[in-house]
C-alpha cells in the first residue's frame, strides 16, 4: 500500500516528449508524452478497447493512437476516433492523472484528483536558480522505498559502503545529535529551510567535529588531508510521501560550522525523489546542486562520478536486502539508535496511510 494523495516525481522534464514514455508509479501503469504545445500528460497505459499497451502507440499530435487497432484518444483521456466507426461506445475512456511540470521535474498525482493542489509540490528552487548549477541522475533500484529511506537516514553505512568516497570511521561512531519530528526547528538556518514545509516530518542531525576530511569532501572543499581537520554536519529530512533532503558538508575545524558560519567549509544538498514503482523497487531521481564553482566542469566530472559510484553501492547493497527480505518476508527487523529517523519516517507512513484509507472509506460510505 502506498500514500495516494501526494504529488510524485514521475520522470526528468527531458525524459518525456513526442514519443510515449511508460512507467509503473505505484503498481498502476502508467504513459506519458507531449500534447503539441508541448504540454505533458499522463494516462493509464492500457487501452480501453483491449487493453494494449497505449506505450506501445504513437503521439499524432496531440493525441496519443494505440498501436493495435488505432483508437485514438485525446488529451483528456476520452476516445474520439476509431478506424472504420462514426460511433464512440459510452464510456471508451482510460484514467488521466494531474501531471504538472516544475522544478525540471514531471509531478504526478496518483490519488483523486480533486485533492491535487500545485502549492503542494516542494520548492526544488535550486534546479532552475542560474546561481546553482548541478549534477544529476535516475538509478532503478530493485528495493521497497522504505529501504531507500532507512539508507539515507542511516549514514552510519557510508563508513562500511562508501569507504572510498564519503565514508570514514566517524560516521558510524558517531551518534545522532538529534531526530526532531514534525518540526522545522532543525532546518533552520541550513540549505533546506526552504524546500521544507511544515507538515509531518523527521529531521535527523549528526556532527562529527574535527576529523579528517573524507576524500570527496577534501576534494570539493580543497582541504588537506594530510594537515587539516573539519567539522562534518549531516542533516536529513525526511517529509511524505517519500521524499529525503540532505544538508551535509565539511568545514575547518573550530570555524564556526555548528555555530552557523559555514564561510570556510562547503555545503552539499542532495535531493533524493523516491517514487515506488512496485512493493519491491524505486524509481530513484537524484540531484546534487551546488552553488561555489559553477563554471568548474572537472569538479561536476568528479561530483557525477562520484555520487554514482556512491549510489551503484547502495543499489547494490537494498537489492541484496531485499532478495532477503522476499525469501523471508514475515522475519522482523532489529533496530538500532542509528536508526531512529528511518523508524520515525515509517511511523510517519503508518499514521497518514491510515488516515488515507480512513478518508476513503468514508468518502465510499457517502457516495453509496
Ligand atoms: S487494444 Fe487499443 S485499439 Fe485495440
Ligand atoms: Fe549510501
Amino acid at each position: 500500500m502506498f500514500l495516494r494523495n501526494y504529488w510524485y516525481v514521475a520522470a526528468w522534464d527531458h525524459e518525456v516528449g513526442q514519443e510515449p514514455l511508460a512507467r509503473t508509479i505505484l503498481d498502476e501503469p502508467v504513459v506519458m508524452y507531449r500534447t503539441g504545445d508541448g504540454s505533458a500528460v499522463a494516462f493509464e497505459d492500457r487501452c480501453c478497447h483491449r487493453h494494449a499497451p497505449l506505450s506501445f502507440g504513437r503521439v499524432t499530435g496531440d493525441n496519443l493512437q494505440c498501436g493495435y487497432h488505432g483508437l485514438v484518444y485525446a488529451p483528456d483521456g476520452t476516445v474520439i476516433g476509431i478506424p472504420g466507426q462514426t460511433r464512440i461506445p459510452p464510456g471508451s475512456k482510460v484514467r488521466t492523472y494531474p501531471l504538472v511540470e516544475r522544478w525540471r521535474f514531471l509531478w504526478i498525482w496518483m490519488g483523486d484528483p480533486a485533492q491535487a493542489d500545485e502549492s503542494e509540490i516542494p520548492e526544488l528552487h535550486w534546479h532552475d536558480d542560474p546561481a546553482w548549477t548541478m549534477v544529476s541522475g535516475y538509478l532503478h533500484v530493485g528495493a521497497h522505498y522504505q529501504l531507500l529511506v532507512d539508507n539515507l537516514f542511516d549514514l552510519t553505512h557510508e563508513t562500511f559502503l562508501h569507504a572510498s568516497t564519503i565514508g570514514n570511521e566517524h560516521v558510524a561512531n558517531t551518534p545522532l545529535a538529534k531526530v526532531e519530528r514534525d518540526t522545522m526547528d532543525g532546518v533552520r538556518g541550513t540549505a533546506l529551510e526552504r524546500v521544507a514545509r511544515d507538515i509531518p516530518s523527521v529531521t535527523a542531525t549528526r556532527w562529527m567535529h574535527g576529523i579528517d576530511p573524507p576524500p570527496f569532501y577534501a576534494r570539493s572543499g580543497g582541504f588537506d588531508k594530510t594537515r587539516e581537520k573539519v567539522d562534518r554536519w549531516q542533516i536529513i529530512r525526511f517529509e511524505p510521501p517519500s521524499h529525503v533532503w540532505l544538508d551535509v558538508g565539511v568545514a575547518l575545524a573550530g570555524s564556526g560550522a555548528p555555530e552557523g558560519d559555514r564561510s570556510r567549509g562547503v555545503t552539499h544538498t542532495v535531493i533524493d525523489a523516491l517514487t515506488p514503482e512496485t512493493v519491491g523497487s524505486t524509481h530513484y531521481f537524484w540531484t546534487f546542486p551546488r552553488n561555489h564553482q559553477l563554471e568548474d566542469s572537472d569538479l561536476s566530472d568528479y561530483f557525477k562520478k562520484g555520487v554514482d559510484k556512491t549510489f551503484l553501492e547502495d543499489k547494490w547493497m537494498l537489492e541484496g536486502q531485499q532478495r532477503r527480505i522476499d525469501a523471508n518476508p514475515d522475519s522482523p527487523f532489529i533496530d538500532i539508535n542509528a536508526d531512529a529517523g528511518g523508524v520515525a519516517a515509517r511511523n510517519i507512513v503508518a499514521r497518514l496511510l491510515e488516515e488515507e484509507q480512513r478518508g476513503r472509506a468514508a468518502g465510499e460510505l457517502l457516495q453509496a
